[in-house]
């Protein structure tokens, strides 16, 4: 039973520290984002509100205590309530990961 769970979970965390491991490139991420994520996130380094009201900017989410590359990295390969699980190409997901890890004050 441990075993099961833990080999269960081995599966799933090892892809999502793989791509953790490997170093984006910030600036491939912000364009990305511009297109995919900035309908509903402020994804600029600017003070402002996000597009669609109550939902965090890129900026506010990476000074959230606790936020790491590999948060990031864990949530976007996860189902949520309100934003929609967009599938990212492990390369623009790092660029990414790495854009808005680069927004930390
Ligand atoms: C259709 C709207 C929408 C799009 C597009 C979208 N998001 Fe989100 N995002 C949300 C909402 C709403 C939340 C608030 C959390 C929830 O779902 O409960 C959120 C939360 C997050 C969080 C977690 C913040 C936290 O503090 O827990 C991250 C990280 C994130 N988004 C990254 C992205 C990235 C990267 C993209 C583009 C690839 C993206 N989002 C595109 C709506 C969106």
């Amino acid at each position: 039973m441990t075993l099961r769970l833990s080999l269960a979970l081995a599966v799933t965390l090892l892809p999502m520290s793989a791509a953790a491991q490997e170093q984006g490139t910030p600036e491939h991420g912000l364009d990305f984002a511009r297109k995919v994520c900035a309908e509903c996130h402020l994804v600029a380094d600017e003070a402002g509100l996000s597009p669609r009201s109550g939902v965090k900017t890129f900026k506010e989410i990476a000074n959230t205590p606790g936020m790491s590359a590999m948060a990031i990295g864990a949530w976007m390969q996860s189902e949520h309530e309100h934003m929609p699980h967009i599938l990212l190409a492990p390369g623009d997901l790092n660029d990414v990961i790495s854009y808005i890890v680069s927004l930390k004050d």
